[in-house]
């Protein structure tokens, strides 16, 4: 099984520019047509939150148009740029979206791994949260299927990333969510976005990863007084491949690229 990770695509309404510079509709379009062309394809897309930049249905109808443009099934969870009523609204149809829950939560069986999304989403708040009801629901859905491999995905990583302005809006409640996920092994990672730069960890001795933004990147500053901005670092989503009950994760970078080039001659001896 293969999976594409999509996150932080900010897209704004008409397509402007993020922060006056950030073409985020271009980027888009330019990761769908990545994920659409790879071989093999992957079987799912998940896009982890942020999907547009102010939550407006404006946004939401003009991004929802792109991601139908995929040719395997899709499903998101909402990040702190977004709005949890406009995603329900614009995605209400989608099989994956919970009909009339409090958040946009659900576990997907449909996969040899199985898949759950969660919703970090604190109206407001550049930070996220993970309360008592969210944690709950999770501990539940957990239990229902204790012999399956199991990956998480949410918006706002648990773990502080040394970058000070963006670990300030980490994620709250991230404690509870350690013990629920202690509690299931068969969780086997757990995706984020967020940073919108390639991060891991064993936090709390889970495997957690946070992809890559197909636009722009948090800058690599871990200095203790580092000013929020951002760099133009190139553009990537995330494969993460299931196989034998393990899980690996790639980063593929969206652009074009000279090669691929042969290391060795026909006869097999290497180049030199
Ligand atoms: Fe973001
Ligand atoms: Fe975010």
């Amino acid at each position: 099984m293969l999976i594409a990770q999509l996150t932080d695509t900010h897209i704004k309404p008409d397509g402007r520019p993020a922060y006056g510079r950030v073409d985020t509709l271009s980027c888009l379009k330019a990761s769908i047509n990545h994920i659409n062309t790879l071989q093999p394809a992957p079987d799912v897309v998940l896009v982890s939150g942020d999907l547009v930049d102010l939550g407006t249905a404006e946004e939401y109808t003009l991004i929802r148009s792109l991601l139908d443009e995929l040719q395997m099934p899709w499903m998101a969870v909402p990040g702190n740029h977004d709005n949890r009523e406009e995603m329900q609204s614009s995605f209400g149809d989608c099989d994956w979206m919970p009909e009339s829950a409090p958040f946009i939560q659900y576990a997907i069986d449909d996969y040899p791994l199985r898949l759950i999304g969660l919703d970090s989403l604190k109206p407001n708040s550049g930070g996220g949260q993970i309360c008592s009801e969210r944690c709950d629901w999770l501990d539940q859905t957990l239990a229902q299927q204790p012999d399956k491999d199991t990956l998480l995905f949410i918006h706002h990583p648990p773990f502080n990333t040394g970058i000070r302005h963006m670990d300030q809006i980490g994620l709250e409640g991230s404690d509870h969510l350690a013990e629920v996920v202690q509690r299931h092994p068969q969780v086997k990672m757990l995706l984020c976005g967020h940073v919108h730069r390639s991060v891991q960890t064993i936090w709390k001795g889970i495997h957690v990863v946070i992809a890559q933004s197909p636009a722009h990147a948090v800058t690599l500053d871990i200095s203790a007084d580092a000013e929020s901005s951002f760099v133009m670092e190139p553009p990537a989503v995330q494969l993460i491949r299931y196989e034998n009950n393990e899980l690996v994760t790639h980063l593929s970078f969206v652009g074009e690229f000279s090669g691929p080039w042969p290391f060795c001659h026909p006869d097999g001896s290497l180049i030199n």
